[in-house]
């Protein structure tokens, strides 16, 4: 377990009257990707299935996953009374398919599944801060701060495993640079659009443009350029760049642009 438990959650803090609707959406949808992480702690495990070490590590990353799913789960309950998490994480879980019984890396190597951890904490990590500077319900912006805490730690602790991982494969800076875009990529695809059609509108046919647009218009909306850089940086240093030069200072403007022009886009569709 974590450094931190829902009883410390101060939850009587809890403000109607500073709620956005439109967080308490993709809240639900977060509380169900993150609730999923004990499936992917058990497809760690079988990927490094002689690193027991490793094991302990997922084994106890995938329950600080779960965790983060339980508090955004009575969060969002708290938020919404009729929201139904067992029903909707069920509905996720028989929507949206990983073979997580795999004992293969879908990153190709051993090395390459640690960027991934690395991309995906990242992600999260950024996500769970902007979170936090957009939340003014304050049970939410304490939630999302330790959230965000251990996203950064799991980051530390794969990109710890990583540098273990690269002395004994050999994947170069382009190997690193390959799986990161690929996983970047992935986040478009269909599990936080699913989850957030599970969560908010289970009772309706699937449209995974629609649902993917709807998640995202959202999601990109909490971004402020800091938090795109800092992500962009921690994203050079998992393939091995150096993130202080010019180099990390252009990608990270670059990235903001890009996402700046998406959620706009995606705003102005919406409209
Ligand atoms: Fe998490
Ligand atoms: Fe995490």
């Amino acid at each position: 377990m974590g450094s931190w438990t829902l009883d410390d959650i101060p939850w009587d803090r809890f403000d109607r009257a500073r709620l956005d609707p439109e967080l308490v959406r993709i809240v639900k949808a977060a509380s169900l990707v993150e609730f999923n992480g004990g499936a992917y702690a058990h497809h760690l495990c079988l990927i490094f299935a002689d690193d027991p070490e490793f094991q302990e590590t997922a084994r106890r990353w995938g329950g600080e996953e779960i965790q983060h799913g339980r508090a955004l789960a009575r969060w969002a309950a708290l938020a919404d009374p009729a929201f139904d998490f067992d029903a909707a994480f069920a509905r996720f879980q028989a929507g949206y398919h990983v073979d997580f019984d795999s004992d293969r890396s879908r990153r190709g190597s051993r090395a390459g599944e640690m960027v991934a951890r690395c991309v995906v904490e990242i992600g999260t990590s950024s996500y769970y801060s902007a979170l936090r500077d957009a939340a003014d319900e304050p049970v939410l912006k304490e939630i999302s701060r330790r959230i965000a805490a251990d996203e950064l730690r799991h980051y530390r602790l794969f990109h710890k495993n990583l540098g273990r991982y690269l002395d004994q494969e050999k994947l170069g800076r382009i190997g690193r640079f390959r799986v990161a875009f690929a996983r970047v990529a992935e986040s478009e695809d269909d599990e936080l659009a699913y989850a957030y059609y599970a969560a908010n509108h289970g009772d309706r046919p699937y449209d995974r443009r629609h649902y993917n647009q709807a998640y995202a218009r959202r999601a990109y909306a909490l971004y402020k350029p800091h938090h795109i850089e800092r992500g962009v940086a921690m994203l050079l240093k998992a393939v091995g760049v150096t993130p202080n030069g010019r180099l990390g200072l252009v990608a990270g403007r670059l990235a903001w642009h890009i996402l700046h022009f998406r959620a706009a886009r995606l705003a102005k569709i919406a409209a």
